[in-house]
Order: C-alpha cells, then structure tokens, then sequence
C-alpha cells in the first residue's frame, strides 16, 4: 500500500517547513502539496541562491523527485507561471517532473481583486493572494476545477464568474483579466494533470508537504484568524485522496519560539525591545507579503494541541540559534490563553551548550515525542539528525 509521510507546520505558518522537506524529499519518489497555495512562501537555498517557493512543492529542487500539486490546492495560473520561468532561469526544466490534480481549483484574479475591494481579508490580515474568496466559491460550488479548463466556453465560464463578483461591487472599476492569466492557462495546458487517486497509488511513497500551520487549520485554528483550507493531517487525506490508514509518519516542524503574521490571538506574544530583537536576529519578515512577523515565547499548550491532532509522530526544531546569548528562555506550560504560565529555563550560548541539551530534553519530556532533526541555521548544511529519518 503507498505510504504517506507528512511534514506539517505546528504553529502559525513560518516554522522552517522547507528544510525538513528538503532533506526528506530525496527519499521520497513524489513529493505532494495538498492545501493552500500562493499565500506559501517556502525559503529555500540552491546553489548558495536563496529561492521562495509559492505554490511548487520544495521537492523540485531533487532531480529525481515528482512533485504534485493536489486537488486540496488553489492554484494560481500567473503564479504558476512566474515560478516555472524563475526555476527555468535556474536551468531546471519544471515542467519534467510537475504534475498537477485536476481537481485543484484556479484562483482567478478575480479573487485577488475581491481581497482589496472587500474588507474581510483586511481584518484578518491575508496575503491578499485571494485564497479565502477562491476556497469560498469551491465550497459555494461556482468554483473552476483545473479541469474546467478543457471545456470548450471555459472563457466563458472566467468572466461569469469575474462579473458574478464584480456585481457585488458596481461602484467599483470593473476588473480587466490581465494577458499573464491567459498565458498562465496555456501553461497549465502544457502540464501533465492528473487525476490524484489514480496517479498516487502507482508510487511506493510520497511525501506530503504542508503549508502554513495547524493553527490556521480552518478548522481546528484560531478561527475566524485562519486560513481557508485544512493545514493538518486531515488535509492530506482529502487534498491527496489517500486513506487513513496510509498515512505513517507525521513530521511536525516548531520553531524555538513562536510567530504569527497577520492579526488573532496570541497568548504568548512578546512586545518591545525582546520582540523587535528576535524580528531582527530571526528575520522575521513574511517570505510572501514581507510583513514583520509578530514574535512570542514556544507555547508548549498549543504545541501538545497541535500534535494530539495530528497525531505527530516526530518534532523538527528550527530556529534555536537565534535564541543564543539569551540569559534565560521562556516557555508557555500552562495557564489559560489570557493568562498563560511560563517555565523559566536558563539560555545557552551555542547549541552546542547543555542549556540547550536540557531545552530539548524538557521539549521531549512535556510532549512525549521525539526529536528527530535540528535546523541550526538558513543554509541546507545547517542540519543535524538526531536519529534515523524514514528510509
Ligand atoms: P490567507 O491564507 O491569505 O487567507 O491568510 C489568512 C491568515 O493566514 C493570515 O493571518 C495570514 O497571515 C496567514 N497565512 C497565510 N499563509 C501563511 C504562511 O504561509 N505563513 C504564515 N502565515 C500565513
């Protein structure tokens, strides 16, 4: 039976998802996304070159690997095909090894225009990549299936659409469909789509890579502050069509301390001299709107949440090298989400430091599960594993 092992973020997005898939994704035949889409930046360095990746899963950097873009997404053709332009100017010929789920849905721009016509994604503080508006007319079921655009009158189809929201707005200038969204739409025509339950099973194993983190579940997150799609393990069966019993290991990827871009809660947030430190040392700075992320200490209540629902099975650290020289780091052990108690435990100067050691052990010991990799700076080398990965 094909197996599915999955890296999921378990904060707000921002954990360093991108390096765990990177040094899994060679293991992997296929290397799938399976919710979201542009509103992904996922930071990744080839040859010394930093490179954000949008909507192609970070496995296309494998020369070997598949990479599949699942029916959970929306797919943005004018971001698709920048990034496909971007990775050719690198010399690698995407369109080789990317496959597409015909049932993912089209973010048109449209749905862009509808984030900054509407105030709705200014309240939540989106990307502004029109995610929530294009999920919202999937689930309405008017939506266009990448599929839709076989069908004869699918031009049509587009400006029914666009006029169908257009007309919710008629004070303002109506939308003209840009040239770059036509030629995105033959790109995607040159593409190999697939249907997912049919093409997955041919292969041994894949590897799912999620996007944002389970606090923006729309579900399980800090609704209504959340993104429009499914960030954990729940995703994956729906956005791959896999089943239950395929999925094997969880990877879940937390950050030393935590962020969160955009408005909600945040029980941990740290304001001041601390936080303007860690934006600086952590270049926290969104790797798709560049807004500065909000910084705050690990809590460990919604880390044991975040992990109970996903059913992690092993942690990836990232990011403990920015807390060195700190005097003492602060973690969340309980409390309510308005008045939240910290353990306090000392810094370490490098993570070669005890200090550091006892940060892990105390990490293990409050959450029962191992982990299994360290990030110990931007750059691919910067890795160390702490026990076998999935072979
Ligand atoms: P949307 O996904 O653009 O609709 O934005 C909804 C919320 O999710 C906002 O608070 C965004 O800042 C946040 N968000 C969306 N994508 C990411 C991401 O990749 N990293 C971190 N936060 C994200």
């Amino acid at each position: 039976m094909l197996r599915v092992d999955v890296v999921l973020g378990l904060q707000w997005g921002d954990e360093g998802k991108g390096k765990i898939v990177d040094a899994l994704a060679g293991r992997y035949p296929v290397v799938a996304r399976f919710q979201g889409g542009p509103n992904a930046g996922h930071t990744l360095y080839y040859n010394g070159q930093k490179i954000v990746l949008h909507q192609i899963p970070a496995g296309i950097f494998h020369p070997a690997v598949l990479c599949l873009m699942g029916d959970g997404l929306v797919l943005d053709p004018e971001v698709l095909l920048r990034e496909v332009q971007g990775l050719r100017a690198l010399g690698l010929a995407p369109e080789e090894r990317l496959y597409i789920g015909e049932r993912a849905h089209l973010i048109l721009p449209v749905h862009r225009w509808l984030e900054s016509v509407s105030e709705e994604g200014e309240k939540i503080g989106t990307t502004r990549r029109g995610i929530g508006p294009a999920y919202a007319d999937r689930y309405a079921r008017r939506g266009l299936p990448v599929h839709a655009i076989e069908a004869p009158d699918f031009r049509r189809q587009v400006q029914r659409l666009t006029a169908y929201h257009e007309a919710r707005f008629p004070d303002r200038e109506p939308l003209p469909i840009p040239d770059t969204f036509w030629e995105g739409i033959e790109l995607l025509r040159t593409l190999r789509r697939v249907r997912v339950s049919e093409w997955l099973p041919r292969f041994p194993a894949v590897l799912a890579e999620g996007s944002q983190g389970t606090l923006l579940d729309i579900f399980a997150g800090t609704y209504p502050y959340v993104t429009s799609s499914h960030t954990t393990v729940a995703g994956v069966l729906a956005g791959l069509s896999v089943p239950a019993q395929a999925i094997r290991e969880v990877y879940g990827v937390l950050k030393a301390y935590t962020t969160r871009v955009g408005e909600g809660p945040f029980p941990t947030e740290i304001h001041g001299e601390l936080a303007a430190w860690l934006q600086e040392r952590g270049q926290e700075k969104g790797s798709t709107t560049g807004r500065l992320r909000r910084c705050g200490w690990l809590d460990l209540v919604a880390l044991r949440y975040a992990i109970q629902i996903n059913g992690v099975t092993r942690l990836t650290l990232t990011k403990a090298d920015v807390l060195c020289g700190l005097p003492e780091v602060k973690v969340r052990t309980g409390g309510t989400d308005d008045a939240p108690t910290y353990t306090t435990l000392p810094g370490w100067q490098s993570l070669s430091d005890p200090a550091f050691q006892a940060f892990l052990t105390f990490i293990e010991e409050q959450t029962g599960v191992p982990i299994c990799a360290i990030s110990t700076g931007p750059h691919r080398h910067e890795w160390l594993e702490r026990m076998p990965l999935s072979s």
